[in-house]
């Protein structure tokens, strides 16, 4: 059921390290990522398809985590496995506003194919994309737009509606169970 897969594609930042994403499950991923809509269907997004361990390291180093927990990032044992970063090409800057609209659309689409392999994911936004520009080699070509980091989960995750407009506000609670307060649709809904 659709509405189960998007309850269940909650942003993991707790993974079992231990547990190596395939190279066949990366590739079932962009297999469904391929399918997503582009504008014009000019398809001019580029990914970064690794579960190499050095790779990953260096991609995990220039990431940031979960803005709202201070001073926090997951543990060596709870790191991803596997990155997908998404990119647009530098020669194509005119386009950004648009592509970016891209990316957000392929984004969610690798987290919902990952979700659906029983894998789990997070959308990364706040990475230094000077550094990992150069780690990646990509820096004459590219922008990186965002990351997205793969892994099996390893944290308890539960959503719960939100109370007011501003419940935003994830948090752990006591058994280090992460909520994540979601507003209702009707509350969404501006012509009613
Ligand atoms: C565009 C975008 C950028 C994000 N950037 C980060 C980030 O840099 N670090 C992080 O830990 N989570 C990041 N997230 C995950 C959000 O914090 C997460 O989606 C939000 O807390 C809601 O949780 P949910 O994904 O489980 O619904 C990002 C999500 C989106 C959509």
């Amino acid at each position: 059921m659709f509405l189960g897969l998007m309850k269940k594609c909650r942003s993991c930042r707790r993974f079992d390290n231990s547990v190596k994403i395939s190279d066949n499950d990366l590739t079932a991923i962009m297999e469904c990522t391929r399918f997503a809509p582009t504008a014009g269907n000019l398809q001019n997004l580029d990914f970064y398809v690794t579960n190499d361990e050095n790779e990953t390291a260096k991609i995990f180093a220039q990431t940031k985590w979960a803005a709202l927990y201070k001073n926090w990032e997951p543990a060596p044992h709870e790191r991803p496995t596997a990155f997908i970063v998404i990119c647009t090409r530098k020669n194509l800057e005119a386009r950004r506003n648009w592509l970016r609209i891209d990316v957000g659309i392929a984004a969610q689409t690798i987290m919902l194919a990952a979700s659906n392999i029983g894998l789990s994911g997070c959308m990364i936004g706040s990475f230094n994309e000077k550094v990992l520009l150069e780690e990646l080699k990509l820096e004459e070509t590219h922008h990186i737009e965002l990351v997205i980091a793969l892994g099996k989960a390893n944290e308890k995750i539960v959503w719960e509606d939100a109370e007011t407009p501003n419940d935003y506000a994830y948090y752990r609670d006591e058994n280090d169970v992460h909520h994540v307060p979601k507003r209702k649709a009707a509350d969404m809904i501006i012509n009613k």
